[in-house]
């Protein structure tokens, strides 16, 4: 099978966390999302488990209420200083900043949400080969699903805030409570589509062969 560069590169390239280009007056067929996911669980699974499963949102009232938490949370997570803060401001995290605020604020408006989870959720204590094989079996996915969108002219951003209320969310939402939420997936379709590569370190300075 020859794939052709130009465009699976371009898809894996320009596939950017989408806030400010969602449209909201578009609606979403459900039909695409079910075929994303099916793309989505092709991916690896720690022992094949695939424990995924995948909690959609396309009720308005439902939404209102996960962006009325989602607000809440970033709310609770201003106090809170994350390791990464001391990375320093830059050009690009105070835009990440006010695409995030604007998320925030319109969150009820995305068309649909989807809540990617997996059965089981690690021990407290948990060694990090557990850790990596919980996670690691479901953030393949979501990348996959991510791309698949993109393909079909669709956006979506990876959020991990609205797990630090994930209490309130079961219970909205009826997920049981061995069901561990990993992230909730904003999606819509695009205003437009051409998104460009971001800016990253050079790999030669993120890369070690053969010795750290
Ligand atoms: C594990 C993870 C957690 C994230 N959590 C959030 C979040 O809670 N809210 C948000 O708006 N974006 C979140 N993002 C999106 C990142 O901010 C975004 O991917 C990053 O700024 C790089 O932008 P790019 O994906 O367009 O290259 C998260 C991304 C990842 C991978």
């Amino acid at each position: 099978m020859e794939f052709d560069l130009a465009q699976t590169d371009a898809l894996l390239t320009t596939t950017r966390a989408v806030r400010k280009r969602l449209d909201f007056d578009r609606p979403v067929p459900r039909e695409i999302i079910t075929r994303c996911i099916e793309i989505a669980v092709q991916a690896p699974t720690a022992s094949n488990s695939q424990l995924w499963r995948w909690m959609i949102v396309d009720d308005p009232a439902k939404r209102a209420q996960i962006a009325e938490i989602y607000r809440a949370t970033m709310a609770d997570r201003q106090k809170v200083t994350e390791p990464w803060d001391s990375l320093g401001r830059t050009a690009q995290t105070d835009r990440v900043h006010d695409s995030a605020g604007y998320l925030r604020a319109n969150l009820e408006r995305v068309p649909v949400l989807v809540i990617p989870c997996v059965e089981g959720r690690p021990a407290p204590d948990a060694a990090p080969a557990s850790l990596s094989a919980t996670y690691g079996s479901i953030f393949p996915a979501v990348w996959s699903f991510q791309l698949a969108l993109r393909s079909r002219g669709l956006g979506s951003v990876f959020t991990s805030v609205l797990g630090f209320r994930e209490r309130e969310v079961a219970e909205l939402l009826g997920i049981p409570d061995y069901v561990l939420q990993v992230a909730m997936i904003p999606v819509a379709y695009t205003l437009g589509t051409d998104f460009k590569p971001a800016e990253r370190p050079p790999v030669s300075e993120i890369m070690h062969w053969n010795e750290w």
